[in-house]
């Protein structure tokens, strides 16, 4: 029979803590009201082995390399749906019909617009800021241009909070691109669709029209599903942090972008290039091996590693795969491409990554396709954001939508005892 419970004892007291079962099999220890009986808390720094709420948005195998979002392998989501269907099995937990996809699409196409006091901002950030910080500080910024943002209020209209936050991100990162090289910003069309309407606003210009290609259109749907939602990653959990204090939900999406931020998360796309560039110019991955081993060295392998794959990142095999496409069929000759692989390769041969099941993460060939169609290395984030967004509104959606407290972790104080001044 299988136990109901597990049994911990301290200074001889025998505890009952509940033993929690998932729909695939996985085991927790529910240990919430361990420290009201016994005055014991559970110690896990950086949350490594750490359940933090019930999800039933995204299943990850990281010991085989599975990733589902609502049950549909990821495989097979970017094989046949667009971005903008996948953004609406996140949020609603079910495959839009066409009726349904017609309408969130709608949705959508009337959102695309920012207020236009808005794009005035674009023109006080100094050139050269970083892209993220950019977005993050705008989209904080949309809590103060639109009404009723308080988190209850939102709850009411998720649906509408959603579209306007899918919809004008990208706008809002179009936006900046365009600031950022210097050339007049593209307004939405509402006659194409989310993926073609981004490209257009980033590389149409009043000197040379943008003709969309089918193809590129397709990788950028196949991009933005692979980052949709990843569970309890840093960002979405600061998204699930910060919304647990009923924060309005644009403030608390800007969280989770500025956790994207960071190079040991969504910012390490771009790490990984400028990593491959280094490479390429000094021509010796063996150094840069050499310096991943060592501990006195705060180098580390960029792309590679995950907290919860320990085999093959799915997503990065999805990526390799349509890199090697993609690159042929545009007919370009990426050495990036060659030094990653040749990198890979080398990982492969070395106790140390084979050890330490550390393997190519989705940030490690993504970059190689944004390069091919178009998008500038400082945008590589951003783009990440923009295909995380569902999930992130998701995971908020599920929480507010179930009775939750506010996020409040403890600690171990390790300071002076009292002491007189
Ligand atoms: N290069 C060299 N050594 C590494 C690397 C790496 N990229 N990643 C992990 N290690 C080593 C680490 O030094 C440690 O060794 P030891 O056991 O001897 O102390 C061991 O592997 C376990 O690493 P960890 O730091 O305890 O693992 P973690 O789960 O805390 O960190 C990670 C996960 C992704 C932050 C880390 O692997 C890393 O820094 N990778 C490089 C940055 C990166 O590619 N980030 C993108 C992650 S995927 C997309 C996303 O989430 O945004």
């Amino acid at each position: 029979m299988e136990e109901k419970f597990a049994k911990l004892i301290i200074e001889g007291k025998e505890y009952k803590l509940p033993i929690i079962k998932g729909t695939e099999g996985e085991k927790a220890i529910d240990i919430s009201t361990l420290r009201t009986e016994s005055s014991y808390i559970a110690f896990d720094p950086s949350f490594g082995n750490t359940g933090a709420c019930f999800s039933k948005i995204t299943y990850i195998d990281g010991e085989k390399g599975i990733l589902r979002y609502r049950g549909f392998d990821i495989e097979d989501l970017v094989e046949n749906l667009r971005f903008v269907e996948v953004a609406y099995l996140l949020l609603y937990a079910r495959l839009p019909n066409p009726k349904q996809l017609q309408h969130f699409s709608d949705m959508l196409t009337e959102h695309s617009l920012m207020h236009e006091d808005m794009r005035h901002f674009f023109d006080r950030f100094p050139r050269g800021a970083y892209p993220m910080s950019i977005l993050a500080t705008m989209v904080n910024a949309l809590s103060t241009f639109y009404p009723n943002v308080d988190a209850q209020s939102m709850k009411e209209n998720v649906g509408r909070s959603a579209a306007r936050l899918i919809s004008i991100v990208r706008t809002l990162a179009a936006f900046a691109y365009k600031r950022s090289v210097g050339e007049p910003v593209v307004y939405p069309r509402n006659d194409l669709e989310y993926c073609a309407n981004f490209m257009n606003m980033m590389f149409d210009s009043p000197v040379k029209p943008y003709e969309p290609d089918p193809e590129i259109i397709k990788i950028l749907n196949m991009l933005l599903i692979l980052h949709a939602d990843h569970e309890q990653n840093c960002s979405t959990t600061a998204v699930r942090t910060i919304g647990s204090a009923n924060v309005n939900l644009y403030s608390t999406i800007s969280a989770g972008i500025n956790a994207l931020s960071g190079p040991l998360h969504g910012g390490a796309n771009q790490a990984v290039m400028q990593m491959l560039k280094r490479i390429e110019k000094g021509g010796d991955i063996k150094k840069y091996l050499e310096r991943a081993k060592d501990k006195k060295d705060s180098f580390r392998l960029m792309g590679f590693g995950h907290r919860v794959y320990k085999t093959y990142d799915p997503r990065a095999a999805v990526l390799k795969k349509s890199c090697h496409k993609l690159l042929k069929r545009l007919k370009i000759e990426d050495p990036l491409l060659d030094i990653a692989m040749e990198l890979e390769e080398a990982t492969l041969r070395e106790d140390y990554f084979i050890e330490r099941n550390l393997y190519p993460n989705v940030d490690f060939y993504s970059g190689i396709i944004y390069r091919a169609i178009g998008i500038p290395e400082d945008m590589f984030t951003v783009m990440f954001a923009l295909g995380r967004l569902p999930g992130w509104i998701s995971h908020w959606k599920e929480m507010v939508d179930q009775p939750h407290k506010i996020v409040r972790p403890r600690q171990i104080y390790t300071g002076k005892r009292k002491r007189k001044l």
